[in-house]
């Protein structure tokens, strides 16, 4: 099974707020897809549908020749999609080392169950392989509620990358940082991106950013996808200029 992941007439509503109103999006086994939009436009449901936290009101989700809309989360997670939200979801108390080895250790029990051989000695390399990653291994005994909220952003990270996805879905990694941050922040998802290669699909208002790292980008507005394309074709898009980012990112006359 690749990781090309398609959704297809994807479709959900919250009453009579229509979050996303059957968009067609896809991306392409390990590329950098840049999800961008106005606040309420449905990034983050997109997300939602298609790590199961929620179920489309209509539409599919394919991972490779799957289906996996409607899935239970845990189910799409085994299936190699890991996401890190908007707001980092950590455990405060435990350290870095003691919350990505969590998160490594059900990752094992789930390899034991199916017969796989995981040993704990391996766990503990890939720990600290994904604790160097995210560039945390300095602070592994750092408890996380005492991390700054950068290093908080990127143990969230950590932590969706210690299931090994094959989709790794980032909402708004800079969310919330200064300049200078929020370019380290960027670099470091990139250089992991680098290293393994997965189908990355990030969040970002940052146009900038957006811009320099997305290899395609999708503009989502009220639900609908408005433009798409190579980050040069989306700068241009005349759907994009007038609705969206002004006339900042229109191309330099040639
Ligand atoms: N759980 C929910 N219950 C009700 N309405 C919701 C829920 N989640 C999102 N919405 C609504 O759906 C629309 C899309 O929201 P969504 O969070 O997907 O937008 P977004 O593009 O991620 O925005 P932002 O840039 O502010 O994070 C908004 O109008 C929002 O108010
Ligand atoms: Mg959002």
């Amino acid at each position: 099974m690749t990781a090309c992941i398609e959704a297809r007439g994807l479709r959900k509503a919250y009453r009579s707020t229509v979050a996303l109103d059957g968009i067609d999006l896809r991306v392409e086994e390990g590329r950098i897809l840049g999800l961008i939009g106005p606040n309420g436009a449905g990034k983050t449901t997109f997300f939602n549908l298609v790590t199961g936290a929620f179920r489309p009101d209509a539409g599919t989700v394919m991972l490779g020749e799957e289906n996996i809309a409607g899935l239970s989360p845990p189910q799409i997670v085994r299936r190699g999609i890991g996401r890190a939200f908007q707001i980092a979801s950590i455990y405060p108390t435990l350290t870095v080392r003691e919350s990505i080895l969590g998160a490594v250790n059900a990752h094992r029990r789930w390899h034991a169950r199916l017969g796989r051989r995981f040993p704990l000695a391996e766990a503990k390399v890939h720990a600290d392989e994904v604790m160097e990653l995210v560039k945390l291994s300095s602070r592994a005994d750092t408890r996380s509620g005492n991390l700054s909220h950068g290093d908080q952003k990127l143990l969230d990270i950590a932590l969706a990358l210690a299931l090994e996805p094959r989709v790794l879905l980032l909402d708004e990694p800079t969310a919330g940082m200064g300049p200078e941050e929020r370019w380290q922040m960027i670099e470091t998802v990139h250089e992991l991106w680098m290293r393994k290669k997965m189908t990355l699909i990030f969040i970002e208002h940052d146009m900038d950013i957006v811009f320099r790292y997305a290899q395609t980008v999708r503009v989502l507005s009220y639900g609908t996808v408005l433009a798409e394309g190579t980050p040069d074709a989306v700068r241009r898009h005349p759907n994009v200029i007038e609705a969206y980012l002004g006339t900042r990112f229109q191309a330099e006359p040639a």
